[in-house]
């Protein structure tokens, strides 16, 4: 028999805007967790992805942006279908592109990222690679506050993961996702929102 899950939201939770590219493992674990303190009101992607297959299952307005060729007029386009919801929050939760000017304009403060490494060490795409390549012993996860450049932006909050001898990338990516999953729900939990910024502990 089918069990279906309900999720019970105040009308006084913060208002959350998801942007994904890929599985949405971070999403489902955002989702999941919604109590009365954060409700995901939209996700977005830059293609069709399981991420928003995902949200259609859980009932939650989607839009896909497919990137453009003018990068501007894309940032406009993904600010646009932000904003139908007007969120407290913005969470990158494994968006594989760069926020830009027509985006930050409107949601710099209120937007933060989940990045698979302990930046400012291994910024970029391949952040799991760049770590095994290199030979750290110890690498985690950085939520940051999205600013105009890659991965730059002021730390929110980092967790580390141990390195582990003859570790995979997909290994060591799916030890790091299980952390980057509580730690991104634990934040959304506690954040506050002042004059259109998000605040954390
Ligand atoms: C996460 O590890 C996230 O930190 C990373 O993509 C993964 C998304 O996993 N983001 C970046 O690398 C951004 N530079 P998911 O699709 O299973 O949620």
């Amino acid at each position: 028999m089918a069990v279906v899950k309900l999720i019970v939201v105040s009308d006084s939770a913060k208002s959350v805007a998801v942007l994904v590219s890929g599985t949405g493992t971070l999403l489902r674990s955002i989702l999941d967790n919604q109590k009365d303190r954060y409700r995901v009101d939209i996700v977005v992607a830059d293609q069709i992805c399981p991420g928003i297959q995902r949200a259609k299952n859980a009932g939650i307005r989607t839009a896909v942006v497919p990137m453009e060729t003018n990068r501007n007029a894309w940032n406009d386009k993904l600010a646009a279908a932000v904003a139908a919801v007007n969120p407290d929050i913005v969470v990158s939760a494994g968006f594989m592109r760069i926020l830009g000017p027509g985006f930050l304009e409107q949601f710099e403060g209120r937007t933060i990222n989940a990045h698979p490494s302990l930046l400012p060490a291994f910024p970029g795409a391949h952040a799991v690679r760049d770590a095994l390549d290199y030979g750290v012993k110890v690498t985690g996860c950085t939520v940051h506050y999205v600013d105009a450049g890659m991965d730059t932006g002021k730390i929110i909050a980092q967790r580390p993961v141990a390195v582990e001898a003859g570790d995979t990338k997909a290994e060591l990516h799916e030890r790091i996702k299980k952390v980057e999953r509580e730690q991104i729900v634990e934040l959304l939990h506690n954040a506050t929102v002042e004059n259109g910024k998000v605040l954390f502990p």
